[in-house]
């Protein structure tokens, strides 16, 4: 089973979204997908027809009572192939109950060996947050994809998140997490910035930017309301063509495996042609998050 990861510490830049059409992207293609809601405000749950606050059993359950395996948590959704672990406002009290725990970070991984025969990929929607939720979500992630909004403060906090990808593989074993692309998201052709900020972000950081984009449209932020993904709310829809193309295009990168510089080479090379403003910016994301300290610190 692939595990995919769809985090960025920021708020508002499209992992509900793209978690939520990517999982259905991969079902139209006929894979048995999971999308896993892994933040309590449950909008990926909501986006999928469920009410969070109905929900007797929720991923919270599976993660913090280990009388309650995964699979009693999972739930259908109206779309043939695609299930669904949902969540609610409960899991916000997960992170401070595993926090004793031993293994904390490796509750996920662990409850995926349960369901890796029954799916072949399974998609998380991270929290806004680096914190334990996502430690475990990337811990027991094949890959990564980070959502990137392209406004003016696209590249903040990327590398965090980034160091904080590379620090967890090398500290966690097995771990075999890898950014596997950017995805550059409420892109505006029109918009000068918009552009600026999409050519900025493939100088930096070269191939790891999806080809595909994601255009900002109207039909993308409806879908939730009706509880379905852009995949049957709008088939004919730009978002629909988007999300189906993004997936055709990481398909095919898994089919052609080719060695990608690592986020620093890339850099090196282009460094000097990228702007200086986006640079500083880049730079100015030295600090480290009080979970990335947390996990040096714990290999001490
Ligand atoms: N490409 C897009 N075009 C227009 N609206 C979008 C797009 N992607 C997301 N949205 C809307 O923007 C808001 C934030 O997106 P969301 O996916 O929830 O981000 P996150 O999960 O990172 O907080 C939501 O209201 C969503 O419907
Ligand atoms: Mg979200």
């Amino acid at each position: 089973m692939r595990t995919i990861a769809i985090a960025n510490q920021k708020g508002g830049c499209g992992k509900t979204t793209s978690a939520v059409n990517i999982a259905a992207a991969y079902a139209r293609h006929g894979r048995r997908t999971m999308i896993m809601d892994l933040d309590p405000q449950g909008h990926s749950t909501l986006g999928l027809g469920h009410n969070p606050e109905t929900l007797d059993k929720t991923i919270y359950h599976a993660l913090t009572n280990a009388q309650i395996p995964l699979p009693r948590v999972i739930i259908g959704t109206s779309m043939e192939g695609l299930d669904l672990a949902p969540s609610n406002i409960l899991l916000s009290g997960a992170e401070l109950e595993l926090a004793n725990v031993t293994g904390r970070e490796f509750v996920l991984s662990e409850q995926f060996r349960l369901v890796s025969d029954q799916y072949d990929v399974c998609i998380m929607d991270c929290p806004p947050s680096l914190g334990l939720l996502t430690l475990n979500a990337l811990v027991a992630s094949t890959d990564v994809i980070v959502p990137v909004q392209v406004n003016y403060f696209a590249m903040e906090g990327l590398r965090q998140l980034l160091e904080t990808a590379d620090i967890i593989k090398m500290n966690f074993q097995p771990c075999y997490v890898k950014i596997l692309g950017l995805l550059l998201t409420f892109v505006e052709d029109r918009t000068l910035l918009s552009r600026q900020i999409q050519q900025q972000m493939r100088e930096y950081f070269g191939d790891l930017v999806f080809e595909t984009v994601i255009h900002r449209t109207v039909r993308l932020a409806e879908a939730p309301s009706a509880g379905e993904s852009i995949l049957t709310f709008a088939p004919n829809s730009k978002g629909a063509a988007e999300y189906m193309a993004l997936v055709e295009e990481i398909i095919t990168r898994e089919e052609e495996p080719k060695e990608k510089p690592s986020v620093e080479e890339t850099a090196g090379e282009t460094g000097e042609e990228t702007g200086e403003e986006t640079l500083a910016e880049v730079e100015s994301q030295d600090q480290l998050t009080p979970l990335t300290e947390e996990i040096r610190n714990a290999k001490k």
